[in-house]
């Protein structure tokens, strides 16, 4: 049942079109360096997060495990990881440990990775049902699967309200990520899975629970909305429902107006140049899914050029703003379109907050 869930999450995502919404990068715009003052070659695109250095500030996406087509997906996506020196999520592991025979999808990522930057992934309303001593197995489970640096809790109420077997049980979930927190001795990462998090989402987050890391997944690119929708045969709700969410760049804004932590932009981010424009207004890296399954399936050939694709992308926005480091890319000036000035000055983020040096 849950695996026939992930090829169906695989073939409907790969076979429709399931994106929907704006993300609004088209209306955040890097001003042009005519007088870099460096060369090309001087551009130093590498970060360090959670004690990993990356070739240049991406992570793919948490998507998939469990099934014989996913742990081919695994297997080619976490080939790039290692090459590129990259991070890399896996999708909900909650299949691997409730069938143990499915774990092997997910740990050939840390066959194929081995030195890459990996993360487990968990969702919340799974973890809201468990007790305390079931979690914390759950929780080392997930990370010792694949030998994970970090591990990501998603946050997708939209999808199990649409989902036909949903689990919409959201009370708890505090408590238990504040749990997660202490016992996973590892990096904690919250993210949505594509309809983004509030101000006072993050809020609550700081306050309560202190993630290491916040991936906004914002509205612009996959929706479950739209996926669930189609496994249920009617999609008169998610007609209702299309776009619903934050779009990806304001949820950026958003959320580092009040958190100083680690965010990573991810959300209908489709090139390189949506990526620098994401660290440009506050995040620390991006992140991609649907794209990277879409590679996938073609092989790894195709999976490694449209990475190197994203990182020649990537280099050249760095260039042409003037950025040596991506720390500079953090500081690049920018100019917002209406649509973000006007939900910026109605939510009373005043834009000087948004960028990553507050
Ligand atoms: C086929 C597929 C499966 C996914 N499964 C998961 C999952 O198991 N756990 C999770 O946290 N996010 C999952 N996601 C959500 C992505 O991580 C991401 O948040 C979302 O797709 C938005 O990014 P995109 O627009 O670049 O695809 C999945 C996405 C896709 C396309």
């Amino acid at each position: 049942m849950i695996e026939s869930r992930k090829d169906d999450h695989i073939r409907i995502a790969s076979g429709q079109n399931v994106e929907e919404g704006n993300n609004l990068f088209n209306e955040v715009q890097l001003i042009h360096m005519a007088l870099p003052e460096i060369d090309l070659d001087d551009v130093d695109t590498s970060i360090t997060i959670f004690n990993k250095r990356l070739s240049f500030p991406f992570i793919i996406g948490a998507m998939t495990g469990g099934t014989e087509t996913a742990e081919k997906i695994n297997t080619i996506l976490a080939k790039c990881a290692e090459e590129y020196g990259i991070g890399m999520y896996v999708g909900s592991q909650r299949v691997a440990i409730v069938k143990p025979e499915t774990a092997r999808s997910f740990r050939v990522v840390a066959e194929n990775a081995p030195t890459a930057l990996k993360i487990a992934n968990l969702g919340a309303p799974q973890v809201s049902r468990l007790d305390e001593k079931v979690l914390s197995d759950w929780v080392s489970q997930a990370i010792d699967m694949i030998n994970a640096d970090a591990i990501a809790i998603h946050l997708n109420p939209a999808q199990e309200v649409f989902q036909p077997e949903g689990e919409p049980w959201f009370r708890g979930v505090i408590d238990k990520l504040r749990f997660i927190k202490r016992v996973a001795n590892r990096p904690l990462i919250v993210k949505e899975v594509g309809n983004g998090i509030s101000m006072e989402v993050a809020k609550a987050l700081v306050s309560k629970v202190g993630p290491d890391a916040i991936d906004v997944a914002g509205t612009g690119g996959t929706s479950f909305i739209r996926i669930e929708s189609i496994r249920a045969g009617t999609t008169d709700e998610a007609d209702v429902f299309s776009g619903w969410g934050i779009p990806t760049a304001i949820s950026i804004c958003e959320v580092r107006s009040v958190y100083n932590g680690v965010i990573i932009a991810s959300g209908g981010i489709r090139s390189g140049l949506d990526g620098a424009k994401a660290i440009a207004i506050g995040a620390n890296a991006f992140s991609m899914s649907r794209p990277l399954l879409l590679a996938a399936l073609k092989g790894y050939d195709e999976a490694k050029r449209f990475i190197g694709k994203l990182l020649r992308e990537f280099k050249i926005a760095m260039f042409l703003t003037g950025s040596r480091s991506v720390d500079e890319l953090g500081k690049a000036p920018i100019v917002f379109g209406p649509t973000i000035i006007s939900w910026l000055s109605q939510r009373n983020i005043p834009c000087k907050h948004i960028r990553r040096f507050m």
